[in-house]
């Protein structure tokens, strides 16, 4: 079955905490008589997650943080744990973001066991995955995009596939206005799901497969409608509730 949309926001390293509450309440605001075909999510830096957590509170919107510790706990000056993102109340944990591969050297091999930290305490992963613009050119997208999926899920069982997010991405198109078009989107989010088919054969068609890189309110809905994309993961576009709020109407 075909699992409904999931627009989730990735505010980045942006807004402060103090601003949260009141940000929240601008969407519960702009959400009131609407109905959505999307679930709500808002992945937000650290600082921020007590406030966030409290805010969507008896809401639908899903609280969300953006990276987690490979490590369970003990001398790791910085890491923030699984087991303190649950005791705050998170629910989602965006792992393998393009931004965190590129700038921390982040490997599949660490993100895999980010992806175990999570499942050990009942958090669900966005496992981000994407080719640079060298790699697409050289015609290597699938086999880069594929490669990184099943590193990252190596030795990764599942019971449920609403346990798993995917978020394709392609680094070329985050932060740059450049979209990937809906049926270059399609073609990889495709691919996805055939291997996530071979890995989790009675789940891979309800497993969730964002596509994120310069989505706004206007591409959203093309976006949106391809077979294997089930929701957007939102950088710049998810700081404003109007066109984060656009790009869920979309759905
Ligand atoms: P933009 O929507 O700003 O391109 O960012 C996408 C992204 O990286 C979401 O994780």
């Amino acid at each position: 079955m075909r699992p409904k949309a999931l627009i989730a926001a990735n505010w980045k390293m942006n807004k402060l905490p103090s601003e949260v509450s009141a940000w929240v309440r601008d969407l519960k605001d702009a959400l009131t008589g609407k109905v959505l075909n999307a679930d709500l999510a808002i992945c937000a830096p650290y600082p921020h997650l007590p406030a966030l957590v409290e805010a969507v509170r008896r809401t639908a919107i899903r609280p969300g943080a953006q990276d987690v510790s490979a490590h369970k706990a003990g001398a790791y000056t910085g890491e923030v744990a699984a087991a303190m993102l649950q005791d705050v109340g998170v629910e989602l944990v965006i792992i393998g973001h393009s931004e965190r591969r590129q700038y921390h050297q982040e490997s599949d091999t660490l993100i895999n066991a980010k992806l175990q930290r999570l499942q050990e305490h009942g958090l669900v992963p966005i496992l981000c995955i994407g080719e640079t613009i060298t790699e697409r050119e050289a015609g290597m997208t699938e086999q880069i995009v594929l490669g990184q999926l099943t590193a990252c899920l190596q030795g990764i069982s599942l019971k449920l596939a609403a346990e798993l997010i995917i978020a394709y991405e392609p680094v070329w198109a985050i932060g740059t206005g450049k979209t990937a078009t809906a049926e270059d989107a399609q073609e990889v989010c495709g691919a996805i799901r055939t291997t996530l088919l071979k890995l989790y054969p009675t789940l891979a068609e309800g497993i969730r497969i964002l596509y994120g890189g310069s989505m706004k309110p206007d591409n959203a809905a093309e976006l949106l409608s391809q077979p294997d994309i089930n929701g957007g993961l939102v950088g710049g576009a998810s700081l404003e509730v109007a066109s984060y709020l656009g790009i869920a109407e979309g759905a």
